[in-house]
């Protein structure tokens, strides 16, 4: 058996405030094979973000590891000094956090180019060109002389993926890339981020509080809430079969995924404090099945395809709302 591209095993992150402990992160898990695309869905604040930015090495400061490890091809990430820049890539909401508003598009791939593969002026401007032309941006020699600031949302987050991309990653991490941008261009770059992930045999997390933006790309989903994965398996049988209240619930609130019912009805309440997280099972506050038993959580029940942190996985949570 092979190992993984990368493996996070309870992984813990806190943030030392002074109002208390948040607690970012707690044992989360997660798998990422080679070309596969795993997403990670989940509410605004549900950890998605801190849990990559310690795979990326990236944690801001007060945020620290207190527990668990991250294995990148079965080796923990820490020791692979310079592999960050290498081997894993990653895109932002906002471009412009991988973007130098100072420097032309064409200097900032040119110079990346030659720092990582040592390529002349001359072949790094080739590559760079080429670059753009394979995230689909037309007339890409000319754009390498255009500023940040002449360039749209859509095309920016095009030019992040080109950077990201001219370290050859074996492993993409997208932090909600298409959150910022309208309808239509959001589809051509999750397009563009499918057409990638087949053609380079690219690994991809794509993190998202959207389960609509995960439907079309994703191989397997890992449900985040309060700084947990409460659910993980792959994505068809996530969505025909949800087995945790909460990922019943989140269906039930996403546009055109959840075929039971034509309305969408929002989960009542509001995610936990992860200052003070509630006993037990964290979604306990807001399930609608939660009894006693729900102050001692299983680690995780298996399902069909991967696994849910709830003693009753897989029994229906919301009652049918009435036409
Ligand atoms: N720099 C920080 N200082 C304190 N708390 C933080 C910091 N960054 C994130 N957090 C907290 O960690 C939790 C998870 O945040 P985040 O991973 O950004 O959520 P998501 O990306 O799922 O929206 C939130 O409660 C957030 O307030
Ligand atoms: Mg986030």
């Amino acid at each position: 058996m092979t190992a993984p591209l990368l493996a996070v095993r309870d992984l813990r992150v806190v943030f030392p405030t002074r109002a208390g402990l948040v607690r970012a992160v707690s044992d989360v898990s997660l798998e990422v094979a080679a070309g596969e695309t795993l997403g990670i869905v989940g509410e605004s604040g549900s950890g998605k973000s801190v849990s990559a930015q310690a795979m990326l090495g990236l944690l801001p400061l007060p945020g620290r590891v207190t527990g668990g490890e991250i294995l990148w091809r079965g080796r923990p990430l820490g020791d692979a000094a310079g592999l960050r820049g290498r081997e894993i890539a990653c895109v932002f909401q906002d471009p412009m956090q991988s973007l130098n508003p100072l420097m032309t598009i064409g200097a900032q791939l040119v110079e990346t180019l030659r720092h990582h593969h040592g390529l002349s002026r001359r072949a790094a401007r080739d590559r760079a060109a080429e670059l753009l032309a394979e995230v689909a941006l037309s007339a890409p020699a000319r754009r390498l002389d255009q500023y940040p600031h002449e360039l749209s949302g859509g095309i920016l987050q095009r030019v992040a993926l080109a950077l990201a991309l001219a370290c050859e990653p074996a492993l993409l991490i997208a932090d909600e890339p298409t959150t910022a941008l309208d309808v239509t261009v959001q589809a051509e770059i999750l397009d563009l981020l499918a057409g990638l992930q087949a053609r380079r045999g690219l690994a991809v997390i794509l993190i998202t509080h959207d389960l609509g933006v995960v439907a079309g790309l994703c191989h397997r989903v890992a449900v985040m809430y309060a700084g947990r994965v409460v659910e993980t398996g792959e994505i068809d049988a996530l969505f025909a079969n949800p087995a945790h209240p909460y990922t019943q619930g989140l269906l039930r609130a996403t546009p055109g995924l959840d075929n039971r019912t034509e309305r969408l009805v929002a989960i009542d309440g509001a995610p936990p404090s992860l200052r003070a997280p509630p006993a037990g099972c964290p979604f306990r506050p807001r399930c609608p099945i939660a009894d006693a038993a729900c102050l001692a959580p299983p680690p995780f029940a298996a399902t069909d395809t991967g696994r849910a942190a709830c003693w009753r996985a897989g029994a229906a949570a919301w009652a049918e709302v009435a036409p």
